[in-house]
């Protein structure tokens, strides 16, 4: 069985798959680390981010830089939907994704393109939403909790930024699959957007 999650940054989609991976037993790919990772890399060996040659040379990052917690910030996410944006890149990490949606058994992949274009033969998707505000709330809280200080409005300012910028490229933009069913979290805590995401992968199977 192969779960797609799709969404926005912030949206949840991490969550839900992380639980739905441990529910059904199957492993899980957070996706955006690989991209997270090609833009960490490319910012330490000095490239631009704009540069399509800087950011594919990146995509050979060392497995190492996947575990570093610079990964997680949130100038990494911008950097990460920056890189994301060359086609090149998007081939290079292609096949690994492929590889991992089709392990023996099944997999959970969550990102911006599992269901339009690493997996569009996967058997539920999900698309997992929630409102700018909502979201940059939830990130807010989530920096508290790291002990960092966290401006809700510069937030939700960068959120939509990037929805902008993962929603309008070219190349693979975040957009709901035909086939995909959506999952709106604004007003659902994560238990509750948990339950309602393993019934609808439930219904689906
Ligand atoms: O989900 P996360 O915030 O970690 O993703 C970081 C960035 O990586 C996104 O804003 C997006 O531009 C890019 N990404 C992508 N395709 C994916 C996963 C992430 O383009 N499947």
């Amino acid at each position: 069985m192969i779960i797609a999650v799709d969404g926005p940054a912030a949206s949840g989609k991490g969550t839900i798959a992380r639980a739905l991976a441990a529910y059904f037993g199957l492993p899980h790919l957070d996706t955006g680390l690989l991209y997270r990772a090609v833009g960490l890399t490319l910012k330490r060996a000095g490239g631009d981010p704009a540069s399509e040659a800087d950011a594919a040379a990146a995509t050979g990052f060392a497995d190492g830089v996947l575990a570093d917690p610079e990964l997680r910030t949130e100038a990494t996410g911008a950097l990460a939907s920056r890189v994301s944006a060359h086609p090149a890149v998007r081939a290079a990490l292609m096949a690994r994704q492929r590889a991992f949606a089709h392990r023996p058994g099944g997999a959970v992949l969550d990102g911006r393109d599992i269901g339009t274009v690493i997996a569009p033969e996967a058997d539920v998707k999900l698309y997992v939403t929630a409102s700018p505000r909502v979201r940059a709330e939830r990130r807010a809280v989530e920096m508290a909790g790291r002990g960092l200080i966290a401006d809700v409005d510069a937030m939700e300012a960068e959120i939509r930024a990037r929805d902008a910028r993962d929603m309008g490229r070219d190349h693979a933009p975040l957009a709901q699959a035909d086939d995909a069913d959506l999952l709106d979290t604004s007003e659902l805590s994560i238990d509750a957007a948990i339950q309602r995401a393993i019934a609808l992968v439930e219904a689906r199977v």
